[in-house]
């Protein structure tokens, strides 16, 4: 069955550069080339999930600008359901300035319109939160929203994935009332979630994932594959995991299924462009069982 899968979070445009060379402070360098691309973190979740086959809403905002225009129709062309917040203060479209050099990439993200997504901002759309069967968070809008949609989906028992990145504290009340925490090594360090109730699933790039699920800990193998852009390999892990999870799968399952979607994703550049379907993962995981 299909789950119904929300996401409250950022929206961005990606302006990514491609580099051979990173300039100094107070130098300039000629890059190799430039592409806007969308993404932010709650978009790219959002992506991941409808293009493996969920039914998904993205509460979000954007700005009154021309990328805003731009990354309305794409969420709609993606079958993402975009139920927007109302930007009072006219703020322009979240931008990530993205530079990719060699294997690794470094970001600038400025949110603004994404700093509309405020409790008041999504009160219009809790319905639709309460009544999901899977809620997933990043930590890329306001703080407080994020700990409000965590309040009030656990007090209607939705589960819940707190994918933290970019890190922010969060409080131990709020983290105890999540369901699936998902940092990668370096949040996972500065989260301390040791004696904690939930699960926690640390992921570590090109190292896989571990498990820790009620004193139990399992390790699972990234796969091996060329890695032209990282950008967005967390974001689809985390909407990846979100579809296996709703749907029923077991949570080491649901981790094996999102290492697969996130190995796909950075065999191309852009966060979302590399994101695959629902076929494409069944292939590639057909083609790894082959290999033996
Ligand atoms: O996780 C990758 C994302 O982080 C990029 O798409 C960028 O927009 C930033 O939000």
């Amino acid at each position: 069955s299909k789950g119904k899968i929300t996401v409250i979070g950022s929206i961005n445009m990606d302006l990514v550069t491609i580099t051979n060379i990173r300039p100094q402070v107070g130098e300039t360098v000629l890059g190799e080339s430039f592409s806007t691309v969308p993404g932010g973190k709650g978009a790219n979740q959002a992506v991941a999930a409808a293009r493996l086959g969920a039914d998904v809403t993205l509460i979000g905002c954007v700005g009154p600008d021309a990328f805003g225009l731009e990354l309305r129709n794409h969420l709609m062309n993606e079958g993402v359901s975009f139920r927007e917040v109302q930007n009072e203060t006219k703020k322009h479209t979240g931008i990530a300035s993205i530079t990719v050099s060699d294997q690794d990439n470094s970001i600038i993200v400025v949110p603004g319109a994404n700093e509309e997504v405020t409790p008041t901002g999504i009160e219009p759309f809790i319905d639709t939160i309460v009544g999901s069967d899977m809620i997933l968070l990043q930590l890329e809008i306001p703080i407080h929203t994020v700990e409000y949609v965590i309040k009030k989906a656990s007090h209607n028992n939705v589960p819940i994935i707190v994918n933290p990145a970019p890190f922010q504290p969060l409080s131990m009340e709020t983290l105890e009332k999540v369901t699936y925490i998902t940092p990668n090594e370096l949040e996972e360090k500065m989260l301390q979630v040791v004696n904690m109730k939930e699960k926690v699933v640390v992921t570590k790039g090109n190292k896989g994932v571990s498990i820790w699920d009620n004193g139990k800990f399992i390790d699972i193998a990234s796969y091996n594959v060329d890695v032209v852009d990282t950008t967005g390999a967390g974001d689809a892990f985390n909407g990846a995991l979100a579809v296996a999870l709703a749907e029923g799968s077991s949570l080491e399952d649901a981790c094996r299924f999102a290492t697969a979607v996130g190995a796909l994703t950075v065999t191309k550049l852009g966060a979302q462009s590399g994101m695959p379907t629902r076929e494409d993962v069944v292939a590639f995981l057909e083609s790894q069982n082959s290999k033996g």
